[in-house]
């Protein structure tokens, strides 16, 4: 019981930290106007980063150890399979900054050049992961209730 209510609880704060750290990071990308700015960035990645761990080590848990409704509930339930199917648009459309980001940070390290132009693309990939996370949310609310 005390396992069950802690990763539903570390659950949920990850979608708080999640929604946080993807808006905070569109708004950083918003405002990079030369490679100093990219700080904010990449503090707001390192937080989805943070939230993304907590979401998949909870929601495996939770969904196929037994923890909440067992895994034949949930691998026949169709808000479930909605859900994944979110989250795996929002890992696609996570793929170009993920990879982007990740080369930044080396190239910034060995003191190499950032070719700031494709800030463009990254917040609109950023911003569009939002609305999905969001629809997770009320069908992960359906899901838990058996609707
Ligand atoms: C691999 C990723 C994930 C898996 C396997 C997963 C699985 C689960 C499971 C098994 C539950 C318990 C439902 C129940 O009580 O029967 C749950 C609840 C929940 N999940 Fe996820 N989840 C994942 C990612 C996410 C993400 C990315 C979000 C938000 C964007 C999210 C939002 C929620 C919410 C809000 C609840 C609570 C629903 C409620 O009690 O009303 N989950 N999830």
């Amino acid at each position: 019981m005390t396992i069950r209510y802690l990763f539903a609880v570390l659950h949920l704060l990850a979608l708080a930290i999640g929604i946080a750290a993807v808006y905070a990071r569109w708004r950083a990308l918003r405002n990079v106007k030369a490679t100093a700015d990219l700080k904010a960035v990449f503090l707001a990645d390192n937080w989805y980063g943070v939230a993304v761990i907590i979401w998949l080590v909870t929601g495996l848990s939770r969904a196929f150890a037994g923890l909440e409704k067992g895994t034949a509930f949930y691998l026949e339930n169709h808000w479930f399979i909605g859900k994944m199917g979110l989250f795996v648009m929002v890992f696609l459309l996570e793929i170009y900054p993920m990879v982007m980001l990740i080369r930044w940070r080396k190239a910034l390290k060995k003191g190499g050049l950032i070719d700031l132009g494709k800030t463009k693309l990254l917040t609109r990939l950023t911003l569009a992961e939002l609305p999905l996370l969001i629809l997770m949310v009320c069908m992960a609310s359906a899901m838990a209730r058996g609707l």
